[in-house]
């Protein structure tokens, strides 16, 4: 068998000329131009690649934002001074605090200072909570994309077995809450799992989220599963996920590329949750 390319970049370009249309409408209808707020922290450099491409994207899709490009020396308190301003702001539906965050920075205090209805990347304990509890909210963006992406291939999810390595509260935790809302079996693996290949076999979804180059090899996967790659490493300047792609192309049913594959969703959702944040106002 080989798979599929689950291509993100597609998808997302879809995703976004239909967010620029709901903008219009928005504009029109009610005079709301959604806007984002950006903020990033000291000189880590993926992290303002990120940015960078966080910003045009807010801009291909006609909506306003603003970037604060701040030291790695802020404190806390000049950091949660901003965020305050930022909730009173009139103009600004989201709020985007860009992590990790430097060092002596809490940032459980800092995404809980965001009001939860500008929390566009769903990190507050209220959203994360609304999730849990499988009502609407703000969703965390990549998890969300990877649901997208998932439900792209047209596979039904509901019934069937969901692996996902990694349980972080950005990426991990979020996409397994949400498989669970779709009716998968989820197993949820990670560093202290005792033999992860037992459970990776067993999987009709697999999601990779641990930061790992190769973690995932071609003889660890079940033949005809759907796997999405959302490990996000710099290696020589270049990004690369959790899976062998050459290895496991020759098995999967679908298989997202890296770059193009995770990466692109995350952004569309990320302006998705943007426009629904100013609609709900
Ligand atoms: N750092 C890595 N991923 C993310 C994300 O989705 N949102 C924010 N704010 N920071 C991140």
């Amino acid at each position: 068998m080989t798979a599929k390319i689950l291509d993100g970049k597609k998808l997302s370009k879809e995703i976004k000329e239909k967010i620029a249309n709901d903008i219009k409408a928005l504009q029109k209808s009610k005079g709301i131009i959604p806007g984002l707020a950006v903020i990033i922290a000291g000189d880590d450099e993926a992290s303002h690649v990120y940015v960078s491409m966080k910003e045009k994207a807010c801009e291909s899709v006609g909506m306003y934002s603003k970037s604060f490009k701040l030291p790695g020396t802020i404190t806390q308190e000049e950091l949660l001074k901003i965020i305050d301003e930022l909730n009173d702001d009139e103009k600004i539906h989201g709020i985007l605090v860009q992590l990790p965050l430097p060092p002596g920075i809490d940032e459980r205090m800092v995404n809980e200072r965001i009001l939860p209805s500008k929390d566009i990347d769903g990190f507050h304990a209220i959203n994360h909570g609304r999730l849990f509890l499988g009502e609407d909210s703000l969703i965390p963006c990549t998890p969300k994309g990877i649901i997208e992406l998932i439900k792209y291939t047209g596979v039904p999810i509901s019934g069937k077995h969901a692996v996902v390595i990694g349980r972080s509260n950005i990426v991990g935790k979020p996409t397994a809450m949400l498989l669970l809302r779709e009716n998968a079996t989820v197993t949820i693996c990670h560093s202290k799992t005792k033999d992860l290949t037992s459970h990776v076999r067993s999987a009709d979804i697999l999601v990779s989220a641990a930061g790992i180059p190769n973690l995932v090899r071609g003889n660890m996967v079940k033949e005809g599963a759907i796997v999405i790659d959302a490990g996000t490493r710099v290696v020589e300047d270049k990004l690369v996920g959790d899976v062998n792609f050459n290895e496991v192309e020759k098995i999967a049913s679908w298989l997202t590329p890296v770059p193009g594959g995770v990466g692109p969703m995350t952004i569309a959702m990320l302006l998705q949750n943007t426009l629904k944040a100013a609609m709900m106002k």
